[in-house]
């Protein structure tokens, strides 16, 4: 159900949860302070306890009355450069003030500026808000008010600030990067490591943080214990997954197993009768918008199992890192992860 800014600050303001747009999918929200909302939130989503959320700010001067002092080093050169926009930044905050359900009792959090005009507008009106992906949990992302209302009900309300908000993608249509300010596992320093991969380009953050940017194999940490762990606990969780059975293609020797495929708009996929475009294949960022709606598109149409072209060649990596978002989130569709 389509509601407007005042009706969604209405609902927040009384401890109700509001579906949001953003630049990168959309949002589940309530107050960030609010215990009431946030317990919704978890339920709604069926989402674990374990899993913290991202508080979404107006601003960075926001975020400095929330943390714990001082800032990790770079803090502010990233936000100075990212925000607003699909970064997402973990740090050690002041426990006093952000509540224990907002951050699975660890001590730190999650926050980003987003870059929409109309989910700032709500922000500034009602204070920061926690927001975790508006699906589902194991589901794949919403980039659509008709998704979340597909997940939740038709009655759930969504947050409508614009036109574009009502019938256009996100721009982005993948969640942020996430970066973590963390040891570098081996105990020597601290640095920033990716938690999740998203639609921010490493590129673009390796040139700001420089050293500070630790490298770590598949977003994964070892304990004391010498368990393995992920920085970002979400990252345990099944993930962006469909109904519909998905079979990766790598290569030109992967045989297409599926008569139903999921493809490139410039690639010819003669034993399929039904293909569902991405976008052509020298174009990252339109495959990534759009692949959150395919995958939904599948269980729409009850169809039980797909063929994913992800026969990504070292040289288009090479040229545009954002494949490597692609692959990570075909993967864990997939559920090879
Ligand atoms: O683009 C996005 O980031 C979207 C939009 C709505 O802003 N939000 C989003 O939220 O993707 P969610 O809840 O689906 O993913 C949040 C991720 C989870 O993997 C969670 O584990 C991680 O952020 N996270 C949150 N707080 C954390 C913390 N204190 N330490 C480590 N990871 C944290
Ligand atoms: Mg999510």
């Amino acid at each position: 159900m389509k509601v407007s800014l005042q009706e969604a600050c209405r609902l927040l303001q009384s401890s109700s949860i509001v579906a949001i747009p953003t630049e990168t999918v959309w949002g589940l929200a309530a107050r960030y302070d609010d215990m009431i909302a946030i317990e919704k939130i978890y339920e709604a989503k069926r989402r674990p306890k374990q899993n913290p959320l991202i508080i979404h700010v107006e601003a960075f001067n926001d975020v400095v009355s929330l943390a714990k002092m001082p800032l990790p080093p770079k803090m502010e050169e990233l936000a100075a450069r990212f925000w607003p926009g699909p970064l997402t930044l973990v740090i050690p905050v002041d426990e006093n003030k952000v509540p224990n359900s907002v951050r699975s009792n660890l001590p730190s959090a999650a926050f980003r500026v987003p870059d929409h005009e109309g989910a700032r507008a709500l922000i500034r009106a009602v204070g920061p808000l926690v927001a975790p992906s508006a699906n589902l949990s194991g589901k794949p992302s919403a980039t659509e008010y008709t998704a979340v209302e597909a997940d939740f009900g038709a009655d759930f309300p969504c947050y409508i600030s614009s036109k574009e908000d009502e019938s256009i993608l996100p721009l982005h249509g993948v969640e942020s990067t996430i970066l973590v300010w963390t040891d570098s596992g081996d105990g020597t320093h601290f640095g920033w490591a990716i938690g999740r991969l998203g639609s921010l380009s490493l590129h673009d953050i390796s040139a700001v943080l420089g050293d500070l940017l630790i490298e770590r194999s598949h977003e994964v940490v070892e304990t004391e214990k010498k368990e393995k762990k992920p920085i970002c606990p979400g990252q345990m969780f099944r993930h962006y997954a469909p109904e519909a059975r998905l079979d990766v293609g790598y290569t030109n020797e992967d045989i297409i197993s599926s008569d139903t495929v999921i493809g490139f708009s410039d690639r010819i996929y003669p034993v399929a009768s039904r293909v569902f475009p991405l976008g052509t294949s020298y174009d990252a960022r339109a495959c990534l918008r759009n692949l959150y709606k395919i995958l939904r598109s599948l269980d729409e149409n009850k169809i039980s199992e797909a063929w994913v072209d992800a026969r990504i060649t070292p040289e288009d990596l090479q040229r545009d890192p954002l494949w490597r978002v692609f692959i990570d989130r075909i993967e864990k569709a997939a559920h090879k992860e």
